[in-house]
């Protein structure tokens, strides 16, 4: 009897063993990290032309703008006494302005001092795909020391930015992006400002967050943002926080195109002082006149320009107040000759301006259109045993992900559902996409901010070959799987995901 019972603990005990065993070797292959490595080149087929062999650029006659841009260490002083250890694009955080007229062909030479491999992706602009800057998909990352050259054509005018795509979760978190403006052939100039949006971990490591416990007690919570707000503690606008913000220097009835950028990973909310603001372009796409609303919610990676008027007296523009470290995020308009003392936000709950509220002025389809790919997107949350949280499309994580694959000429719609608990602000490259607006109408976008149970119909026809990410822009939400591409079968990529090539 007692033989019998010691013979089953020990049958009991090396079945758990072999069992646990088996669901660590299980989790290991599953997990992201394991899957890159095993991926290999995204279009192994090889059938087609190279991405590096479509799409030649016509310079012709037109204009160029050159510029040089160093990624780089640079200690960065978000706000007096408050430094942190940045990475830059020319030693400042946002890095150098880049501003081009339409039509111009742009060369951006990326000289790299770090010591870790980097590139540069121009968010929102059209461009050929080998200048897409995405590691292990149109290039291969820039090795410390060495050197790549940008090359396209700004044919489209509006807000755009630029950010480095190797290991963008770290490295745009560093601080390697900054604004890129194409103006509009002719324009006359006027009083133009960007901001830059982001979040900081000064006083906390962003690491220690990313264990299982914190990210299910974070998911439970219920705004969409818990992670993100975890993570960071300091907010920034241009790369400084509260007093170290740089007020802006307006006369009373003076107007100005405020450009802003999320480049951080929470959605924030800017409350302007009422009937001061009329939001003018979403994605570098302009937007019907929007009437009355104060408040601009801005998605990760989204861009959002306004036509702001300069009241009475001061004025500040600031994060909503009842959101954490909103006090860091306020931007002062003084005029001239005042101190601009005891500022505050108006809390007052008035319509919210978003991404989507607004109809485009032009749009890629005046009804909806007969569809050849359809594609069913399902955002979730995921768990892989030994490297805690993923986050999947279709229950997969990239590259694993089932790729939207086309033909050029194919119109194709796709379905975001969110079936999480966190916003997940979906940017594809290369391409733009029309969906509903609220307010009736479409609007013309390149990133969809889909909220928890939101779900969206995008559309849009593949006009420009290439393998083009497709891919949340919380990119700590990216970089733990929510990633996919739209594939043009006709073309495939020399390069591979890697060690190496992590975007
Ligand atoms: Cu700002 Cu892959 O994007
Ligand atoms: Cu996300």
């Amino acid at each position: 009897m007692l033989e019998v019972e010691v013979m089953n603990r020990m049958w009991f005990g090396s079945f758990m063993i072999v069992f646990l065993v088996a669901i660590g070797v299980w989790g290991f292959f599953q997990s992201p990290f394991m899957q890159q490595k095993s991926a290999g080149n995204l279009n192994t087929s090889e059938e087609g032309t190279s991405i590096l062999d479509i799409q030649p650029i016509e310079a012709g006659s037109r204009p160029t703008k050159q510029f040089e841009l160093t990624a780089e260490k640079t200690e960065w002083e978000i706000q007096k006494g408050e430094s942190v250890q940045a990475w830059t694009y020319n030693g400042k955080v946002p890095g150098e302005s880049l501003r081009v007229e339409q039509g111009d062909l742009v060369q951006v030479e990326l000289h790299n001092k770090l010591d870790v491999p980097v590139t540069i992706h121009w968010h929102g602009v059209i461009l050929p795909n080998r200048m897409d800057g995405v590691p292990g998909v149109t290039q291969d990352a820039v090795e410390p020391g060495e050197s790549f050259t940008y090359k396209f054509i700004a044919e489209d005018p509006g807000t755009y930015w630029y950010h480095s795509h190797q290991h963008s979760s770290l490295q745009v978190d560093k601080g390697l992006y900054g604004p890129l403006v194409v103006e509009e052939k002719g324009e006359e100039p006027e009083h133009d400002e960007v901001f830059i949006l982001d979040e900081w971990a000064v006083h906390q490591d962003r690491e220690n967050w990313t264990n299982m416990g914190g990210m299910m007690m974070g998911s439970m919570q219920g705004d969409g943002e818990a992670d993100t707000k975890e993570m960071y503690d300091t907010f920034t606008v241009n790369g400084k926080a509260a007093d170290a913000i740089e007020p802006l220097k307006m006369e009373e009835g003076e107007k100005a195109r405020l450009r802003f950028v999320n480049a951080g990973y929470q959605l924030h909310q800017l409350v302007f002082p009422e009937g001061s603001m009329e939001t003018i372009a979403v994605d570098a796409e302009p937007v019907q006149s929007s009437g009355e609303n104060n408040v601009l919610e801005i998605a990760p990676g989204e861009r959002i320009d306004v036509l702001y008027t300069k009241g009475k007296g001061d004025e500040i523009i600031g994060e909503t107040p009842s959101i954490e470290n909103s006090q860091d995020m306020q931007i002062p308009v003084l005029s001239s000759d005042s101190g601009g003392e005891n500022l505050q936000v108006n809390a007052k709950d008035t319509a919210t301006s978003k991404g989507t509220s607004h109809a485009s002025k032009e749009l890629l389809f005046e009804t909806i259109p007969d569809v050849d790919i359809s594609y069913d997107m399902n955002l979730s949350m995921g768990m892989n045993m030994g490297e805690g949280m993923s986050w999947q499309i279709n229950d997969r994580v990239f590259p694993d992900t089932p790729p939207i694959q086309v033909e050029k000429g194919d119109i194709v719609k796709v379905d975001i559902t969110n079936e999480g608990r966190l916003n997940h602000p979906m940017h594809l490259h290369g391409h733009r996409f029309q969906v509903e607006a609220e307010g009736g109408g479409a609007v013309v976008k390149d990133l969809i901010n889909v909220k928890p149970g939101e779900s969206y119909t995008i559309y849009f026809e593949a006009d420009n070959k290439g393998e083009w990410l497709f891919h949340c822009h919380d990119n700590n939400h990216a970089d733990r799987g929510m990633v996919t591409i739209v594939d043009y079968k006709s073309v495939f990529s020399p390069f591979e995901l890697n060690q190496k090539n992590q975007p």
